[in-house]
């Protein structure tokens, strides 16, 4: 019996208006009420959560609810208040029903210029702010191709940075999602192999202390099962195939 897995859903800048939205939340929420022994975290843009969050205050009224659904932010501001033309920082997030924040998705150090150090920021104030952040980490393909030891020395790298001053407490520590997301898989239909990625994912935990750490990159129906099936990777994180309803059913129903 494989055991309890987190599946989240990165919609990334999608779907494009409001309507559509609501209708991809409604599907995802009904098919984590159909997949109890799995968790689903929907990470929609930044704009359509105070909506999504409302949603769930209503199907909570109604206790329809599913126990196994949270609602997470693609991103977060380090600081919760002041002149930061732009910024949204984890109270606010937390305040319309936010619990999760993606850090560090590899887009974001690539379109955003976002680098290990504001990585660090973010995390310790979500930390701080009550939300629980899922941090995404991942070597290029040009290292990846020097092997898995040049991958385990630059994904350390981005661990001790990102995660300084969050060791304090190891309850703190312990909360931190991690991704592994090689960037070369995401969004490329080429993901790594499973047996690589469960690797990667013990060296993760032995090197952070880090209980849970999913494997993200073109994850879909059909090859999630390799993932989940081992012990060492404790879910998926899902960006082109959340978009789906169908296909993300495939998922969780793999996993
Ligand atoms: P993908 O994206 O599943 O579309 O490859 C994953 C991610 O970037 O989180």
């Amino acid at each position: 019996m494989v055991s309890r897995k987190t599946i989240v859903a990165n919609w990334k800048e999608h779907p494009r208006t409001a309507a559509e939205a609501r209708r991809l939340f409604d599907a995802t929420m009904r098919l984590a009420a159909g997949s109890p022994h799995n968790d689903v975290i929907v990470c929609p843009p930044a704009i359509y959560l105070q909506g999504a969050g409302a949603r769930m205050a209503e199907a909570e009224k109604e206790k329809a609810l599913p126990s196994n659904f949270a609602l997470g932010a693609q991103d977060v501001f380090w600081e919760n208040e002041g002149a930061f033309t732009g910024g949204v920082g984890p109270k606010m997030f937390h305040g319309l029903g936010v619990r999760y924040a993606i850090i560090g998705h590899s887009e974001r150090r690539r379109w955003f210029g976002e680098t290990d150090e504001i990585v660090n920021k973010k995390i310790r104030a979500a930390l701080g702010g009550g939300l629980t952040p899922i941090m995404c980490i991942g070597e290029p393909r040009e290292v990846r191709k020097k092997g898995i030891a040049a991958a385990k020395r630059y994904l350390a790298r981005q661990l001790a940075y990102g995660l300084k001053g969050a060791s304090k407490g190891r309850a703190d520590r312990g909360r931190v999602v991690i991704a592994y997301e090689p960037i070369w898989a995401i969004g490329s239909g080429k993901n790594d192999n499973p047996l690589d990625a469960a690797a990667i994912a013990r060296f993760i935990k032995a090197e952070t202390g880090v209980t849970k750490v999913l494997y993200g990159g073109s994850v879909n129906g059909a090859d999630v099962g390799g993932y989940v099936q081992s012990e060492d990777i404790n879910g998926a994180l899902v960006g082109g195939a959340s978009l789906k309803a169908e296909d993300f059913k495939k998922i969780i129903n793999h996993s």
